[in-house]
């Protein structure tokens, strides 16, 4: 059995973060300037069933017996043993490293286990396919994130621009023009869950308000889409400084992520917003292509903390 090299890319959501998780459309895109990494080898001299976890970014060296029962990685191992049908995997060392930042909206969690669950089964020869994936990757993220809407593993798993409704059909978006954005990092962690959790208290609270936010929401993706296919910058650049108005209404802004937003806005970004959980995390500023060095300086003196240029290519996907 040979080893292999599995990776997965990281992810943005340009529009309809946390509606999505109330069953409204969102749109998500791959990162493939920052990626996860798995490595598996074979462990000749270890029994069956032994895989030893290595990830040296987080000081992990434990085997999969070891681990808790509610550990991502193992609900990862254990989703695909359950979907091969077998109760003993061969034994082998699985390196995991990654470039995409943890906790900060950019789907890290996700795209260890895209990259893990294609890795486990290309390792034991069973040829998978982004939908296998994306559905044994979504039983890992509700370990980990409670109620996801399962838009970052499947948007990482399939690799392409996507329009993602819960229990509908993926729906794939042509871009109609190549799109400059940049994701700054607000250097704020932020945690899904909690945020997750944090509007839903809210949306208890008050839902009659909040089912009306989520509709707006809703609405202003299905017209996302229709510029990004068109390619019309300016128009969605406004629908992203709309989007952002209903994610400060629902709670999940930060002031880190409003001094980013302005400064951008101020300085001719079509359009800006968070990306993501938030509370922190990044933000997501949809520029001109002639304003990306000027822009990144700008940012970056004005408390960002990292930035990565997504150039979203039309025909590239
Ligand atoms: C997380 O990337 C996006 C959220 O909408 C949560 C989810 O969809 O599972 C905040």
């Amino acid at each position: 059995m040979p080893g292999i090299i599995s990776t997965a890319p990281g992810k943005t959501i340009l529009f309809g973060e946390h509606s999505v998780v109330y069953g409204k459309p969102a749109i998500a895109v791959p990162v493939n300037e920052k990626r996860a990494k798995v490595k598996i080898i074979p462990d000749i001299i270890a029994p069956k069933d032994s895989i030893q976890f290595v990830a040296s970014q987080i000081d992990l060296n434990q085997n999969y017996h070891q681990l808790e029962g509610n550990h991502p990685l193992k609900v990862a191992v254990d989703e695909v043993k359950k979907f091969l049908n077998i109760s003993n995997y061969p034994a082998c060392k699985i390196f995991l490293e990654t470039t995409i930042p943890i906790s900060s909206g950019l789907g890290s969690s996700a795209a260890i286990s895209v990259a893990l669950i294609k890795g486990l089964l290309d390792f034991v020869g069973f040829q998978s396919t982004p939908d296998i994936i994306a559905k044994l990757a979504f039983q890992v993220e509700i370990e980990f994130h409670g109620n996801p809407s399962g838009i970052d593993n499947t948007v990482i798993a399939f690799n392409k621009p996507i329009l993602f409704q819960k229990d509908m059909p993926i729906e794939f978006i042509t871009l109609g023009a190549t799109f400059s954005i940049l994701i700054a990092d607000s250097g704020i962690k932020g945690n899904t869950k909690t945020a997750v959790a944090r509007v839903r208290e809210k949306w208890t609270e008050n839902p009659a308000q909040f089912n009306n936010y989520f509709e707006e929401m809703g609405n202003i993706v299905l017209e996302a889409k229709a510029m990004l296919e068109s390619g019309n910058f300016q128009s969605l650049g406004k629908l992203m400084n709309f989007n952002q108005e209903y994610l400060r209404k629902i709670g999940v802004s930060h002031s880190s992520i409003e001094k980013l937003i302005e400064v951008s806005i101020q300085n001719g970004a079509y359009g800006a917003k968070l990306c993501g959980g938030g509370l922190g995390g990044n933000i997501v500023v949809l520029i001109n292509e002639n304003s990306v060095n000027q822009m990144t300086n700008l940012l970056l003196s004005t408390g960002a903390t990292g930035i990565i240029y997504l150039k979203l290519g039309a025909g590239e996907y």
